[in-house]
Formats: C-alpha cells, structure tokens, sequence
C-alpha cells in the first residue's frame, strides 16, 4: 500500500470494482480520468479492495503496457446474431490498486480513446459485457460495481439481465454521472444489435427516446440501484429543464435514488510543496515568494512579459461549450485592454482554439495561448497564475478550481454545479471567501468578476494574499467524499 493510514474498520473487506473509458495514468482526457485514479486510492486508504477495469486502448503508453500481466482470455458472445469476440484481460497493480485491461485489437487499437458515436457505441457495449465476464472468469466478485458515465451504464443493465443468476449477479451497482451532456445515443437498431439485449429492454421507461433512437445512459440509471453525481448542486440541476439534458424527467422519477458527492483531488499529485515540475515548490510559508518565482519561469517560458506585479490569469480547459468560452470571447478585449495577461491551455472545437490564437497574435507578450494538452505546463500554470477562469455554462464538478485553490491560485467562477459548492464568493466587506463568483451566464457578470479580482489583487494585496493562503489551506482531499461514497456501498451491501 502506498499511503499506511490507519484503516477504517467497517471498510474491511468491502469489495468495489470500477468500471470506467479512461483512468490517470494510462489515459485521460478530462476529469472522470482523474476520479477513476484517485478515488479508489482514497477508498484502498479506508481500506476497501478495490479493482478499476478499463478497455486496452493502444494509446496506453508503452511504459505501462510493459507492466501488464496477461490473466487469461475467453470468446464472448455479443450480438443479437451471436457474433463472438476474445476479451483479453490483461493485469497490472499500481500502489495496492488492481487494475484490469479489457483487451481487444478490434476495437481498441485505434482512437484517441474516443473516435465518433457510431464507433464508440459498439465498443462500449462490449466493453460493459465483458468486464462482468471478466469479472465472472478471474472469481472476483465485488460486493458493489461503481459504474461511470455513459460508456460503463450497460453495466448495470446486463447485471440485472443475461448476468443476474451468474455469480456477478450478487453484486450491486452504482453508477455515477459526470457528465451529462454525453449519453450514448444511437438507433434502437444499432443497439440491440451491439447489445443482444432483449427487447423489452427498448421500452421509453428504459433504452427508448423516441420511436427511433435509444439511450445508453438511460437505460444504465434505470437500472442501476443507486445514481451519483459529482456535486450536490449538480444533482438538483440535472433534474430541471436546462441542465437535464432530455433526461431530467428520468432522473426526477429516480430521485430516491440520487445524490451528490463532491470530486476531491489527490492531494499527493496536486501537492505544491513536492511537485517536481514546479520551478519553485512552496507550502503557504513561502508562498508568496515561490508564486512570484514560478510566475517569472511561466512569463519566460511561453513569451510573456515579465513583470510580477501584472495579474496573470490562467484557463486551463478543454475548449467546449460547456466551458463558458464564449463569454471569454465577449469581453476578452475588455479584459487584455486592463493589462492582465492570460493563459491558455487548451483543445478542442476549432472555433474556440482559432479564437484564442486570434488574441496571442493581437495582444503579443501579454496573451498566450498554447493548444495543447500539456500535463507538466498545467502544472507550473496552476502554480504560476494568479487567478483561475472557470466560467462553465455548467459544471458537474469542476476540478481545476480545486487545484488552482491547492496551489493557491484564485478561483474566478460561476456559481454552477461543483464550481458553486466548492468556492465560496469573495465578501468585500468582511474578506472572507475563496474566489471571485457570478450567478448568471453573462459576459457582462464575468467581467464585473474578473474587474472585481482586479481592483482586490491591484488595491487590496493583503486581502488578496489572505485568500491565497485561505485557499491553499482549504481541505479539498477525496477523504471526506470517500467516506460518503463509502457509507453508500456499505447500504447497499446491506
Ligand atoms: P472536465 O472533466 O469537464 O474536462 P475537470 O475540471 O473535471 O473538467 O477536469 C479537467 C482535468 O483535465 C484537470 O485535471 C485539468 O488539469 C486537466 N486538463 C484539461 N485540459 C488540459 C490540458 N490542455 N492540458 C493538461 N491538462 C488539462
Ligand atoms: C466531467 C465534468 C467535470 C467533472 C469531471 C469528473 O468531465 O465535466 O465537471 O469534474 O467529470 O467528475
């Protein structure tokens, strides 16, 4: 075990499989990549045993595909004609944690890990498939699944169906919402095919949308005994018309079955004091002089002016809509003609990225916008910016704003789903606060945040370094949001 904290007792013994498309290291693309490392690290600490099976990608990079053991392999049936396909399963432990790779070169060894949903669909349905399989050949029978996301909300469905009087069958599920936006959505044709499922399955109070397309996700939240998501005030927003995405009468009918857990971060990865790609690592002792230092390595490193006393503003995103980039985009020339300068780090749709590359080119020294995925410069941003820009049209939780306040960088947010739980707004009258909010998503509020940060970093700069301290001190571990979702396995296992 990585981490000798003292157990706790109740968790002895607790059996939980994860299930989920993408896990730090081997691959992520967003946060669910995050969570799918960290927290079973955290639940291993209260020490549950604890499993994360995830697909074979070919993107897995060598160093670890090194490390993998083959356990055994099988022919699966899938199909409503009953095509048969091998699933490999491939074995490596990191740090107490068992993680198992589903292997197959027909549908793993391409994409980036996702391709488009006509090809996505099929590998996920088999994806879910087999890791009961595979959970059913290796005899390692979890007392609870916990599923993630579209891509594992199968899951729960072939439990309750072809696997309930398979030895898996005993276990329970849950399956935990990160984001709603994407859902698995497809011809009801394309998933029975890919499924085998039966076909009272396609019915609207499960799969089926309309009279032709059926729902993956939907029908995994039917079925699974109990739904998460990744801050409270999430799980109220899915439930309305603007945030539930088509799905929030669904969700309201399972109410009783939903709740909210807030991410945390791995405070072992996100610690500023040990971080080695960090110019200048710091604890809130020196903070105030390392952040100075690691900002001057940033301005230098990506062509900024260097000037300490400018407020630098990161963004680290990846460019979406859901992101409330096109708010930035309103008043961006508003906020550079202020003097700040801005960091960018970022991929996505090509709009937002020609966007950002248009303010580099028109504001040089002062803007800059690097297009990439970059772990090592995320890191020395988080530490080298002063605020934080996180302006989401929604945000199930948000983890950068997390890390941002590790690294004592100031949260600049609107107040949705985990951004509102986990930063509270800044008072002017009594300093208290960890971050600059705004309720409405309107270009003209963000600004008012960002001017309102402004006036604090440029005329209050002890108030300003109170936050700073304030945020780096602020519990945002897995600890506390392990125990929860750990009293929820310990109902369910009953
Ligand atoms: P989402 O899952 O919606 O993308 P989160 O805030 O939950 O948003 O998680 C994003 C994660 O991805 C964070 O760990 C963040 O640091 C990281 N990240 C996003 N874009 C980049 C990038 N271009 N380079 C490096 N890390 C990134
Ligand atoms: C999703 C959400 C993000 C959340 C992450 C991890 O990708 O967009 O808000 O933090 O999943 O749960």
């Amino acid at each position: 075990m990585a981490n000798n904290q003292e157990t706790v007792g109740g968790a002895k013994g607790m059996k939980v499989a994860f299930i989920g498309s993408e896990c730090y290291p081997f691959i992520k693309t967003g946060g669910l990549g995050d969570v799918m490392y960290a927290l079973p690290r955290a639940l291993l600490r209260q020490g549950c045993e604890v499993r994360v099976m995830m697909p074979c990608y070919r993107c897995i990079p060598e160093k670890y595909r090194n490390q993998m053991n083959y356990i055994g392999s099988f022919m699966m049936n899938l199909t409503q004609d009953g095509r048969s396909f091998y699933v490999g399963i491939m074995e490596m432990e990191l740090d107490g944690v068992t993680y198992d790779f589903i292997d197959n070169r027909e549908f793993y060894d391409w994409g980036n890990p996702y391709t488009g949903l006509w090809e996505d669909i099929p590998k996920y349905c088999y994806f879910s498939k087999a890791s009961l399989a595979a959970l059913n050949y290796m005899d390692w029978i979890p007392d609870v699944i916990h599923c993630h996301d579209w891509q594992a909300a199968l899951v729960p469905v072939y439990l309750r169906t072809l696997f309930s009087v398979t030895p898996v069958g005993a276990a329970r599920s849950v399956l935990t919402i990160h984001n709603l936006r994407f859902q698995g959505i497809c011809s009801i044709d394309h998933l029975k095919y890919w499924t085998g499922l039966p076909d009272f399955l396609f019915d609207y109070s499960v799969f089926k949308v309309n009279d032709c397309e059926a729902n993956m996700f939907k029908g995994g939240l039917a079925y699974t005994d109990r739904i998460t998501t990744v801050s409270e005030t999430y799980a109220g927003e899915i439930q309305t018309d603007f945030y539930g995405e088509g799905l929030n009468s669904h969700l309201w009918y399972h109410r009783a079955k939903l709740t909210g857990i807030v991410n945390g971060i791995d405070i072992d990865i996100w610690n500023s004091r040990t971080d080695k790609l960090l110019p200048a690592p710091y604890g809130t002792e020196d903070v105030l002089s390392a952040k100075r230092e690691n900002k001057k390595a940033l301005q230098e490193r990506l062509g900024l002016a260097v000037d300490e006393n400018k407020l630098v503003i990161g963004l680290i995103s990846r460019l979406t809509d859901q992101k409330g980039l096109d708010l930035i985009d309103a008043v961006f020339t508003q906020i550079a003609d202020d003097g700040v300068q801005v960091v960018i780090l970022g991929t996505g749709d090509a709009r937002y990225e020609n966007a950002f590359r248009y303010y580099e080119s028109t504001y040089p020294g002062q803007v800059c916008a690097y297009i990439k995925y970059d772990e090592s410069l995320a890191h020395q941003i988080y530490a080298g910016s002063d605020a934080l820009l996180v302006p989401s049209l929604f945000e199930p939780c948000g983890l950068t704003q997390l890390i941002a306040m590790r690294y004592g960088t100031v949260p600049i947010v609107r107040e949705t789903g985990g951004l509102k739980d986990t930063v509270e707004p800044y008072n002017e009258y009594t300093g208290e606060g960890n971050g600059f909010t705004f309720d409405q998503y309107r270009a003209d509020l963000l600004l008012d945040a960002v001017r309102r940060a402004e006036q604090v970093y440029y005329g209050n700069r002890a108030r300003w370094n109170a936050i700073v301290t304030r945020d780096m001190e602020k519990d945002v571990s897995w600890e506390h949001s392990a125990d929860l979702y750990l009293k929820l396995y310990e109902e369910l296992k009953g």
